[in-house]
């Protein structure tokens, strides 16, 4: 049964100066973002994070959390689906050495610049088409990532993670639950192209099959 939980509740907080990018970001700076290429990852500010870098309080307490919520034996299998430069992976195979590990990311240029610890269980690959059989991980983690693919295509992603997690999913999406939250969003958002209310997230996952986990990315 999918359940709404936030299991980034040990993810670190920052402020993020919402006016002063809105003010600043145009259209030509999301259209390179979405590219998901160095400027995205480690160029300016105005086209993504502004530095994408490795630190141990980032994930240490998450992948914790996702161990003790699923029970993870530690033998396990864990995909991550938009692994990015692969920290949370690396993060994982240090708490628990003895996982399998996966991570699909669009992104040539993250993979490329991953973690050599994690480097060779990472491959660019779309969420919307997992290069995996059904059933093939313990639990599939997606964090902020499907929402960047177009509505038909992030149905498809949502049935992926199903289709290949054979006891759990958690996947993190850009939602709002108020006028506010939606202004602030919009205000934020630069790759995202699938967002919507909480509520409609809740339908479309069960229109679709997705019987995994689910939190919200809100823009604070
Ligand atoms: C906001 S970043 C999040 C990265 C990482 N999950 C984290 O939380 O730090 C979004 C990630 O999704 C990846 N991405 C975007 N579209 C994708 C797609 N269609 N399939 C797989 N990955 C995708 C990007 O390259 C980027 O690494």
């Amino acid at each position: 049964m999918a359940h709404e939980i936030n299991l980034l509740d040990f993810y670190p907080r920052s402020k993020r100066p919402i006016e002063e990018r809105a003010n600043l970001v145009t259209e030509e700076h999301r259209g390179v973002a979405r590219q998901f290429g160095r400027e995205f990852f480690d160029g300016n500010r105005l086209f993504g994070y502004g530095g994408y870098y490795y630190h141990p309080r980032f994930w240490q307490g998450t992948v914790r959390r996702f161990r003790n919520y699923y029970h993870l034996a530690e033998d396990a299998s864990v995909l991550d689906v938009g692994c990015a430069k692969g920290f949370m992976l690396h993060d994982f195979k240090q708490l628990m050495p003895r996982l399998t590990i996966a991570g699909v990311d669009i992104s040539a240029y993250a993979i490329a610049n991953a973690m050599e610890t994690v480097k060779p269980f990472l491959h660019v690959g779309n969420a919307k088409e997992l290069p995996y059989r059904e059933d093939s991980f313990d639990l599939v983690v997606s964090i902020n990532t499907i929402h960047n693919l177009p509505l038909e295509e992030c149905k498809e992603a949502l049935r992926e993670i199903q289709r290949v997690a054979r006891q759990h999913a958690f996947i993190t999406v850009d939602a709002w639950r108020t006028e506010e939250e939606r202004k602030r969003f919009l205000k934020w958002n630069m790759t995202g192209l699938t967002y919507m209310h909480v509520d409609d997230w809740k339908r479309l996952f069960e229109k679709v099959g997705y019987r995994g986990d689910y939190y919200w990315f809100i823009a604070e």
